[in-house]
């Protein structure tokens, strides 16, 4: 079967570019702090491994696994927590690390819970925004690139659990 990557929408070149200047707004804004990047399980890890070694302040990471997609293309609204933080993050400074913010069902719900969790500050960056696909606002601190309303796969997003290592953000292509 050929893969079905389509049009490359972000370069690997744009991608690079784009989180070393994240890296350095996010260092600039939380200098002298030692924020927690809280990245979401699975999409985000590339994103995240890219982000960190752009900072130039100390900073801790953790991960929370969430599922509002059941291995296909369009949103449920129900979102699971698979698997929680490990550190606890009252009066910490939090960062949510997202790969994509569709709908914001998802991200909306994370916010919340850990929210409840009495941070100090919380904020969000994401790589993706596909904000005409926007049905909760959340707004994003941090934002990479706005797409429009396709489905991408590349640089850890997946289709099926699949294409996750492309280096660049492609648009799945279908019956092809
Ligand atoms: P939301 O709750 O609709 O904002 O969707 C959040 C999650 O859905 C993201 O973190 C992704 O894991 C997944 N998702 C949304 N759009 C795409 C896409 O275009 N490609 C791959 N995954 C996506
Ligand atoms: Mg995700």
């Amino acid at each position: 079967m050929e893969a079905p990557i389509g049009e490359i929408l972000i370069s690997e070149e744009k991608i690079k570019e784009k989180v070393a200047q994240l890296g350095k707004e996010i260092s600039r804004d939380y200098k002298g702090k030692i924020p927690i990047l809280v990245n979401i399980l699975k999409g985000g890890i590339i994103f995240l491994s890219d982000l960190v070694r752009e900072l130039e302040i100390l900073h801790e990471i953790d991960f929370m696994s969430v599922s509002s997609y059941d291995s296909q293309t369009e949103s449920t609204g129900v979102v699971r927590i698979l698997a929680d933080l490990s550190i606890n993050i009252e009066g910490k400074d939090v960062i949510i690390v997202e790969d994509i913010v569709d709908s914001g069902l998802t991200l909306d719900y994370i916010k919340h819970i850990l929210l409840a969790r009495h941070p100090k500050s919380l904020r969000i960056c994401t790589l993706l925004d596909k904000r005409a696909r926007r049905e909760v606002e959340v707004p994003l601190d941090y934002v990479g690139f706005e797409i429009p309303d396709e489905f991408v796969i590349g640089y850890g997003l997946d289709y099926m659990q699949k294409y996750r290592n492309l280096p660049y953000v492609a648009v799945l292509r279908v019956n092809g």
